[in-house]
């Protein structure tokens, strides 16, 4: 059993032990090993009175006046200091939201590092955009000044509501394509038809992907197996082949942003889901491994990994109990919301992130830092 592991079991066995508790000195010097319990003996001995405690913070406020002439107007006031413990985060479903697509004239007045910033006049294309994650990234590239939006899906009814939902939202073109990940000439022939309709798509967001978890390793069917590899690895592959090869065709920069998942870095628990994880894996492995191929195409390959998010994936009543599990080893204390990835997806979209490529950017919370 890896180090790792053996910590996590210790803090289910005890769920839930409280914030405070788990920092308290006793139980982690037991499990210290010898160098470490040294240093721990002499941090005791620091001066209490070296804390600092300050009851308030002085502040210095310099603004514009009214007329927004500089330097003219300046205060100086203290604020004092709550020391209460963190609450937990209020948690939203932006499911009902409006999407206020971004004006060509809003754009215009915009500084350029927030120009740099939108994704203005690009055709984004996004599997399994019908719901959930991909459904709210693409809602983001709407407010982030896209031209078209493109969304692959295999749910033909949720597929055509969202499209037709974005559309009557924003105004924008947006078309929906019934395609499954799994079928290279499906996605090949879609992909043509986006090229015809906006031109060559510049970004690709894949969002599509399923999970199957509490599936014990001895006992998961093959099939399945492979159904879930094909689904999110083999997936996320034909569609970056057919969106790169649309903008190397056109000679275009593009951006590739791959939904992969902190379950391609660590091992979840209390589930077991090894499959799902050697997918994930892969997805990470294979968007480093593109971006160091592509990039003399000018096309840039990054991944998102977010944590535990609250989409139907994770609303299941069989997953109530271990999603106590989940919160407590999450430092932020919540599940992710739906829109929780749109900020980094619209900035590797954006030229802003034009040298970054080949980066794995975990959204989790916190949960990978334990
Ligand atoms: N929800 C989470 O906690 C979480 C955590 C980490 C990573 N992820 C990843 O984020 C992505 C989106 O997850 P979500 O929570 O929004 O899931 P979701 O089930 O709400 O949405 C997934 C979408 O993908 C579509 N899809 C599934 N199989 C497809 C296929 N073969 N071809 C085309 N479309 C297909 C579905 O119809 C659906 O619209 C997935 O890749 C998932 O693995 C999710």
């Amino acid at each position: 059993m890896s180090g790792r592991t053996a910590l996590r079991v210790t803090r289910a066995a005890a769920p839930l032990l409280s914030r405070s508790t788990r920092t308290s000195a006793a139980p982690i010097s037991r499990a210290l090993p010898a160098a470490n319990r040294t240093f721990t003996k002499s941090a005791i001995r620091c001066n209490k009175n070296d804390v600092v405690h300050e009851t308030e913070v002085p502040v210095s406020v310099y603004s514009a006046d009214s007329n927004g002439a500089a330097g003219s107007t300046s205060d100086h006031f203290s604020i004092p200091v709550n020391r209460q413990d963190a609450k937990p985060q209020p948690f939203s479903t932006p499911e009902d939201a409006d999407v206020i697509p971004l004006t060509k004239s809003v754009h215009r007045s915009m500084p350029p590092m927030m120009q740099k910033m939108s994704i203005m006049d690009k055709v984004v294309v996004i599997t399994g955009g019908a719901r959930g994650l991909g459904n709210h990234m693409a809602r983001a590239c709407a407010e982030a000044g896209a031209k078209a939006l493109v969304i692959f899906d295999v749910n033909q009814e949720l597929g055509d509501e969202s499209a037709a939902e974005l559309h009557q939202k924003t105004g924008l073109p947006v078309s929906f394509f019934k395609v499954d990940v799994r079928d290279g000439d499906a996605i090949n022939a879609a992909v043509d038809a986006c090229v015809e309709t906006y031109g060559a798509p510049d970004v690709l967001i894949n969002s599509a992907g399923i999970a199957d978890s509490n599936i014990k390793a001895e006992s998961y069917d093959p099939a399945m197996f492979r159904r879930l590899v094909d689904i999110n690895l083999t997936g996320s592959f034909l569609m970056s082949q057919a969106v790169g090869r649309a903008m190397m065709k056109a000679g275009k920069p593009g951006s590739i942003v791959l939904v992969a998942s902190m379950s391609g870095s660590i091992v979840n628990y209390p589930q077991e889901q090894s499959c799902y994880n050697a997918s994930k894996a892969g997805v990470i492995q294979f968007g480093k491994s593109l971006a160091a191929e592509w990039a003399k195409y000018n096309i840039r390959v990054n991944c998102i990994s977010p944590g535990y998010m609250d989409t139907a994936l994770n609303r299941v009543p069989a997953l109530d109990a271990q999603k106590k599990i989940w919160r407590s080893l999450t430092p932020q204390n919540r599940l992710g919301s739906v829109d929780d990835l749109n900020g980094l997806c619209v900035f590797l979209a954006s030229d802003a992130s034009g040298f970054m490529t080949g980066a794995n950017v975990a959204i989790d919370g916190g949960y990978t830092l334990y």
